[in-house]
């Protein structure tokens, strides 16, 4: 089977979120299964020059938008198994970001006409194409307007994975032709109108012949409107060609016996490498080299969906219990200016880093010994599952990803790998910080037994990987 991914990000090569982790370890983890897989994202200018260095230009065509006629140039290279392409255009790629600019809907409009009009350079013609999220949810718009013309696409599969269904590619109606490129019959039909606005996930849902979501919860939850952002009808109407896939990890990069980051490496027998992370952690964030003080960290967006009002509310009641807590990430400005202050109001004891550093990502992971992860919602989420195989116990609220990967080990649970609480509550949140570091300071076996289970859970993209393998055939027949 030849199988094209097309994303927006893709790790190592450009990251804003848990997209790019998925479409830098699913590709590579289903070429080890014997197929043929490809992987095309934009050609940003923020990619490393070690990385383009190692491309090889393979030709330009013009893609035209609307009135626009636009250089496409295509680079490519090998890694992992996996060919990866680059679609150039420096005029829409090479800024400072990835995303957030003015013409972010003209961008990944180019994009996804691009991949289609690329097809013949890229060889054979793929029996699948696997899009995700709205910056690419043309792409099977695209494949079905073109199949009526173009003979060689019309077989082609695709599959659209929603990683998060808030951001919807939601546009002014002239854009349909004006931007688009396509007849105002994809508008006036219904296909890309909803509420009165282009919205290209809806109509990517309508035109994919699967849709796959980042987990199984999170499938069942978008049936929800609190979870669908305006999209529930659209998923019960797709509930037929709809399954949720659990993510995987990338434990060949994530994992503390080998991470190059850590001063010092560990497995889940031996433990003692963990504290040394921990005290150089400590040293380098400021902290008191407290070797019992309970660590309890974040790394996340800080963001409203990833629960931090909650931690806002109750963030003395965290202090009282004597843990020390890290903050990493960026964010909301309202966020950024809490966390900052409130690093003066609890110095040594609350480091605050607002910025976002891989590196220092895996170091904070390595150091905590508890993760807090309190999602209003969460399609997947990685950070619990690299927590976990980090050896810091996750505490976490049952929603999406969370609820499928973390196994409360509350009062009368057997097996548990980390602590759970279900409403959206801050003091509910509360209670739950205080059992774990109960536990943490009770009992300090105890509590290795849980974080050992975490670490030897297995997170690998093996049996997903499968599913995702399976799926394709099944529509390819
Ligand atoms: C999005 C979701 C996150 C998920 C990731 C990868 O970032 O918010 O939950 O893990 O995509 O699918």
């Amino acid at each position: 089977m030849k199988i094209l991914y097309v994303t927006s990000e893709a790790a190592p090569f450009c990251k804003t979120g848990g997209l790019a982790d998925v479409a830098g370890s699913l590709p590579p983890a289903l070429a080890a299964q014997g197929d043929n897989v490809s992987v095309i994202l934009p050609r940003y200018g923020l990619i490393a020059q070690e990385w383009k260095d190692q491309m090889t230009f393979l030709g330009y065509i013009y893609v035209d938008l609307g009135w626009r006629h636009e250089y496409c140039g295509l680079f490519s290279l090998e890694y992992q198994g996996v060919t990866w392409y680059f679609v150039d255009n420096e005029h829409y790629f090479l800024r400072g970001q990835l995303y957030g600019e003015y013409d972010d809907g003209e961008r990944f409009a180019f994009f996804s006409r691009a991949v289609v009009d690329l097809l013949p350079m890229m060889g054979d013609m793929p029996d699948v194409v696997n899009c995700n999220d709205w910056q690419t949810a043309l792409v099977p718009i695209y494949l079905k307007d073109y199949a009526v013309r173009w003979d060689a696409v019309r077989s082609i599969k695709t599959v659209l994975t929603i990683h998060n269904i808030e951001y919807q590619g939601m546009f002014g109606e002239h854009t349909v032709t004006d931007l688009f490129g396509l007849d105002f019959g994809w508008y006036s039909g219904g296909t890309l109108e909803w509420n009165g606005c282009v919205n290209l996930l809806k109509g990517a849902m309508l035109c994919a012949d699967w849709i796959t979501t980042v987990s199984p919860t999170y499938a069942r939850q978008l049936h929800n409107a609190y979870y669908a952002h305006g999209l529930e009808q659209i998923v019960d109407l797709c509930s037929g060609k709809m399954s949720g896939v659990l993510n995987g990890l990338d434990v060949k990069s994530y994992d503390p016996s080998t991470d190059p980051c850590l001063q010092e490496n560990y497995t889940p027998e031996d433990l003692s490498g963990k504290a040394v992370c921990k005290a150089w952690l400590q040293k380098t964030l400021g902290l008191q080299e407290a070797p019992d003080a309970p660590l309890l960290a974040i790394v996340s967006r800080l963001v409203g969906h990833k629960g931090m009002d909650l931690v806002c509310q109750v963030l003395d009641g965290i202090m009282d219990t004597g843990a020390q807590l890290v903050v990493l990430g960026k964010g909301d400005y309202g966020y950024e200016c809490f966390f900052r202050d409130t690093q003066q109001r609890y110095g040594g004891r609350l480091s605050a880093q607002i910025t976002y550093s891989d590196a220092l990502a895996r170091q904070i992971y390595a150091g905590a010994d508890l993760f807090l992860m309190p999602s209003k919602s969460e399609p997947c989420g990685l950070s619990q599952m690299i927590a976990m195989r980090y050896g810091a116990v996750p505490i976490v609220r049952q929603t999406g990803g969370l609820a499928d990967t973390v196994r409360s080990c509350q009062v009368g649970q057997a097996d548990g790998n980390g602590y759970v609480f279900s409403n959206y509550n801050a003091y509910d949140m509360l209670h739950t910080i205080q059992q774990a570091i109960g536990l943490y300071h009770g009992c300090r076996a105890d509590f290795q037994v849980v974080q050992r289970r975490g670490m030897e859970d297995d997170f690998s993209w093996g049996a997903s990987a499968r599913t995702y393998r399976d799926l394709y055939a099944s529509l390819v027949g």
